[in-house]
């Protein structure tokens, strides 16, 4: 039976909350920063794509719930260290106070170093050849070929103004290798074809690039969990400051109907929670 994105969030968080408290639940200062920053309510989109895009290859859930926490921590991981003094210096994530505010700045660089090296411990916790196959594409995505480049080129733009080619590239590396992963990492689980994990990875890019052009937008709103306006303090180059709300919110929604066509070979059923996962980013909130 094919099952609803609500049901496999349900079935997610269950798996990351024991988990959580098996790994993190020791009263040691690491561990309590680690699952602080796990535990903050986080929309948990990237698990979601992976278990979503796992069952649209016709995957099992249970072996695709351990790949979908690693993505989880990775992502928990660049939000740590992305919100530092020494990037975005943010005091506000998840609608809580960021790690190093609640903690302090080293225990927060430490934090984002143990999520990130314990991610790959448990993508290993599946069997071979696949574990190694979805090693090489979380690191790939993730590393200074990807999100990272992706944030280095961020901190870079910040106060300069640029054109859309660059904010694109920008966005396309610091959020869309992650998420093309995620969607690419739930085929491999699956043990899809590469033909199919490369078109998951494909749409996953350009959902995330629609999720970060959403991102932007949501800067002037309530209710994100984040400091308002916090992108325009910081003087950072974002979609709201290179187009119109309405010419953004257009561009978001072509690249999620582009990506949706990328998956045509699948089974109409099956990637049917998928496709309507994706719908709702468009209209989110925070
Ligand atoms: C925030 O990601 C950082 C971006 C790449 C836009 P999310 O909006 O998914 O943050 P959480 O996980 O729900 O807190
Ligand atoms: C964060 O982008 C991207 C990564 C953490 C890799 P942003 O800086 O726009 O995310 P928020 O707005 O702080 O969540
Ligand atoms: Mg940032
Ligand atoms: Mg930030
Ligand atoms: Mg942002």
């Amino acid at each position: 039976m094919t099952a609803s994105f609500v049901d496999i969030k349900e079935q997610f968080d269950q798996h990351f909350h024991s988990f959580i408290k098996k790994r993190y639940g020791t009263k040691d200062p690491l561990s309590q920063a680690c699952s602080y920053a796990l535990e903050g309510e986080g929309k948990r989109v990237r698990p979601l794509l992976v278990l979503l895009s796992n069952q649209a290859c016709g995957g099992k859930i249970t072996e695709a719930l351990d790949v979908a926490v690693a993505v989880e921590m990775v992502h928990t991981y660049s939000l740590v260290h992305d919100d530092l003094p020494i990037c975005d210096n943010d005091d506000l994530r998840r609608g809580r106070p960021t790690v190093h505010i609640k903690f302090d700045p080293a225990t927060a660089l430490l934090c984002g170093d143990a999520l990130l090296s314990d991610a790959f411990t448990l993508l290993t916790n599946s069997p071979c050849p696949q574990a190694l196959a979805m090693v090489r594409e979380l690191s790939l995505a993730i590393g200074g070929k990807g999100m990272v480049l992706g944030q280095m080129m961020d901190l870079m733009a910040t106060g300069h103004a640029q054109e859309l080619t660059q904010l694109d590239m920008i966005h396309a590396h610091k959020t869309g290798k992650l998420i093309g992963s995620a969607c690419a990492l739930g085929g491999h689980a699956a043990k899809a074809s590469q033909e199919v994990i490369k078109h998951l990875r494909q749409f996953g890019e350009s959902i995330g690039l629609a999720f970060q052009i959403k991102d932007d937008l949501l800067d002037d709103e309530i209710g994100t969990g984040k400091s308002l306006g916090k992108d325009q303090k910081q003087g950072k180059l974002t979609y709201r400051g290179i187009m119109s709300r309405q010419k953004a919110e257009h561009k978001a929604r072509d690249l999620t109907a582009q990506a949706v066509d990328l998956l045509a070979s699948l089974d109409t059923g099956k990637k049917k929670p998928l496709l309507h996962f994706v719908e709702t980013l468009l209209q989110r909130k925070r």
